[in-house]
């Protein structure tokens, strides 16, 4: 797990608190949590595992125990820009190997030309869309009927558009200047 060295701002700190009071256990309060310092800083650290013990008394073991079992949370910065395309059945049978195989093969291209792109892709699970596969998310927006095609087009769609708020955040964190020109991934 990677570590950075930036507090929590204000407004994530009282989200955290709120959790912690609305829940009836500290460990309950974990997930939410978790959800809210990924939503600010688009990755969680090892140093923020250690905030949360120091400063708001929840056990590391605890929260690394929950940060490692879900695979929604990121624990290294991630690219700005994620493609996730479901391949389970529905979607399968509507050719999302394809989908994932195509955006992949994309993505390793640009490595090896040394093309900036800035996305990574994965599978998920189902989605509950399972009538207009293959189904995929860019971040948080979804998008159905994501051919082959589609998905290079989406790929190419989303690089032109201004890096999503997190990703800004994330790449100040990571330069310590508080830059967004800063961001190894802008164009
Ligand atoms: S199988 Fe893909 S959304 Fe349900």
């Amino acid at each position: 797990m990677s570590t950075t060295t930036h507090p929590f701002s204000d407004e994530l700190k009282a989200r955290i608190k709120s959790f912690l009071t609305r829940y009836e256990t500290k460990r309950s309060s974990i997930l939410p949590i978790l959800h809210a310092i990924q939503d600010e800083k688009d990755w969680i650290s090892e140093d923020d595992v250690a905030l949360l013990e120091s400063e708001f008394d929840l056990s590391a073991v605890d929260v690394r125990e929950v940060l490692t079992f879900y695979s929604m949370y990121r624990t290294s910065p991630p690219e700005p820009w994620r493609l996730e395309i479901c391949n389970s059945i529905s979607c399968w049978l509507m050719g999302s190997k394809k989908t994932l195989e195509a955006a992949e093969r994309r993505i390793q291209e640009a490595k090896s030309r040394g093309e900036k792109l800035p996305f990574s892709c994965r599978e998920v699970e189902c989605l509950g869309l399972c009538g207009k596969g293959p189904v995929g998310f860019v971040n948080k927006e979804r998008h159905e009927n994501v051919t082959p095609e589609r998905a290079l087009q989406l790929m190419e769609e989303y690089s032109q558009k201004p890096l999503p708020a997190a990703a800004v955040r994330c790449a100040e964190l990571q330069t310590g200047e508080g830059s967004a020109s800063e961001n190894p991934h802008s164009n």
